[in-house]
């Protein structure tokens, strides 16, 4: 474990911050090409673990996460004028990519003999998290923002029996709150300032090589905590580092209008300044002090890559869209991406040709009230007399 502050290098234990400086830990690896075979590797099934000797972890708890489809989509990137891929993580065990973190994390906490497990989240982490420590058989409390979380995350943190407990506050206190609980000792944190959940997400950036067998130009993805962009960033990284990859792609990342701490530092090339009232239909990046910030930052600069900004209005039909045009149903934070993706073109800051992939984190299912809601008056209500006339007008 490194330091990303002052350097100094850490043995393998259950910190989360660098005790000498309180910078981010990351966890390092001396990587040199032919060090992993992935022609080898490919002789297992496509998901997570076919990178086991990349992950240092054992696989204690697993629900066999990863391998989640890779969609060429056709009808919007011809629309778009691009190369469009979707790496669906919704398609996860628990519906989001946390459970590549999760599988990783929990393993770790097992192996650290922990007994109780802890999060703040938006929801879907809380979600990813009860699921694992209930397989792992650890205890687990999460820390959920009052009123602010989708339903179907919420009914999966409990019936997986977590502990939940609904902070007055946003996500940002709730994570305050879980830093005062979390010592190490007993119970063990699993947001993503955990540097082992960052080690079984990078593999999202494994398999989008190792699916397409090149690197594409630009790799789009939703920003809210921050650790998932720098996660991804990570895997194309090692993977160039090997030689398998002869290319790095650009790390773009969009956060809403009303939550984009790290898209004004981007763009007014200032000092980080924490968001104190974030606010977004997306509720899963309904977050205004990212604790990951410099992770994602570094990962954008040295990508040459970009931080954009999209409304909730935006988010909306970008959702709409990916699921009319593609059949491909994601939660609003998700459709991020796609709204990235367009404003970005409309701006020129995307090139037409380009080859993309967008991730979309999270299922649609997750949060059916926002969908119904946006398009409830397109039901048609009817009496049985009615209906013939409806159909001679679809
Ligand atoms: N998309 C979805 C669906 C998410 O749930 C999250 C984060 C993100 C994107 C952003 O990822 O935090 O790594 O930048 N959700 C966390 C949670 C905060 O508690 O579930 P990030």
């Amino acid at each position: 474990m490194q330091c990303i502050d002052c350097g100094e290098k850490w043995t393998e234990q259950p910190i989360w911050r660098c005790p000498k400086c309180d910078g981010l830990l990351e966890i390092k690896f001396k990587l040199s090409a032919g060090d992993f075979d992935l022609k080898k590797a490919r002789k297992q099934r496509l998901n997570l673990w076919r990178y086991a000797d990349l992950i240092p972890a054992k696989k204690n708890v697993s629900l066999n996460e990863g391998g989640t489809p890779l969609y060429e989509c056709k009808n919007l990137g011809r629309e778009l004028k691009v190369k469009l891929f979707v790496k669906n993580e919704g398609a996860n065990p628990t519906g989001s990519f946390k459970d590549r973190g999760m599988t990783v994390g929990v393993s770790k906490a097992i192996e650290f003999g922990k007994k109780i497990t802890t999060c703040a989240s938006t929801g879907n982490t809380s979600a990813s998290l009860a699921a694992y420590s209930a397989r792992g058989n650890l205890k687990c409390v999460v820390f959920i923002p009052s009123g602010k979380i989708a339903y179907g995350k919420l009914a999966q943190a409990l019936i997986f029996g977590a502990k939940v407990i609904s902070i007055e506050g946003n996500f940002d206190k709730a994570l305050e709150i879980v830093f005062k609980i979390s010592d190490g000792e007993g119970i063990y944190l699993l947001n993503s300032i955990n540097p082992y959940r960052l080690e079984g997400q990078k593999t999202i950036g494994f398999e989008i090589f190792d699916e397409l067998n090149h690197t594409p130009d630009r790799v789009i993805l939703p920003v809210g905590n921050a650790g998932n962009i720098s996660a991804i960033w990570k895997g194309f990284k090692e993977f160039y580092e090997l030689g398998i990859a002869g290319e790095k792609p650009k790390m773009t990342g969009i956060q809403s209008e009303g939550s984009k701490p790290i898209v004004n530092m981007f763009k007014n090339k200032k000092e980080y300044i924490p968001e104190k009232n974030p606010e977004t239909i997306a509720t899963a990046i309904r977050i205004g002090n990212p604790v990951s910030w410099k992770k994602a930052i570094n990962a954008v600069y040295e990508s040459n890559g970009y931080m954009e900004s999209v409304s909730d209005e935006e988010i909306l039909k970008a959702q709409k869209l990916l699921s009319r045009k593609e059949g491909i149903f994601v939660e609003p934070a998700s459709a991020s991406s796609i709204a990235g993706l367009i404003k970005l073109i409309d701006k020129g800051i995307i090139d037409k040709g380009e080859e993309i992939v967008c991730i979309t984190t999270g299922n649609g299912l997750k949060d059916p009230n926002t969908v119904v809601d946006s398009c409830k008056n397109e039901i048609i209500y009817a009496k049985e007399e009615d209906v013939e006339n409806l159909i001679k007008k679809l």
